[in-house]
């Protein structure tokens, strides 16, 4: 595998078009569920230069910080709770257009406007959700969220 990771495209379509395959390869060889995490929160926020892009893990009643890219962030998230939480609690993607209009986001970084945040499932449960914040209101979409639910299920 090619350890540079080269995307080139106009549309965010394109891009993720370009970005899937490279991803396949990244992981499909690697079992280890952390290390493919981390290399794919570092392609998607290299293509795309998100404010944050990172996983948090099911760890019993609470989401737990996983491997990142981007400013620190808050380590700990009950169910039902932000915007990762509620994720995780209604076992479905959330695309939130202006974090202020979403009761309950947990504000790891008052920079952060727009989010989305989608499910990981392993034999039908949620162990993981991918989080990514941008710093401008309405970033994500349905483009976002097709291409990010077909990246995550190569996670599992
Ligand atoms: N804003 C998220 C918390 C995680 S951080 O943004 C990295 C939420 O409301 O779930």
């Amino acid at each position: 595998m090619s350890e540079q990771l080269i995307i080139q495209g106009e549309t965010k379509q394109e891009r993720y078009e370009a970005l899937l395959p490279q991803i396949k390869a990244v992981v499909e060889d690697e079992p280890d569920l952390i290390a493919n995490m981390a290399n794919v929160a570092a392609m998607l926020h290299e293509t795309f230069g998100f404010w944050w892009t990172g996983f948090y893990r099911v760890e019993g009643a609470e989401l737990v910080l996983g491997p990142f890219q981007g400013p620190m962030a808050c380590t700990r998230i009950k169910k039902g709770r932000g915007v990762c939480g509620t994720a995780w609690l209604k076992e479905e993607t959330q695309v939130v257009s202006d974090v202020d209009k979403f009761p309950g986001h947990i504000a790891c970084s008052s920079a952060s406007r727009s989010e989305i945040v989608v499910p990981i499932f392993q034999e039908g449960k949620v162990i993981a959700v991918l989080d990514i914040d941008s710093e401008r209101l309405n970033t994500f979409d349905e483009t976002d969220r097709q291409n990010l639910e077909q990246i995550v299920k190569m996670l599992s």
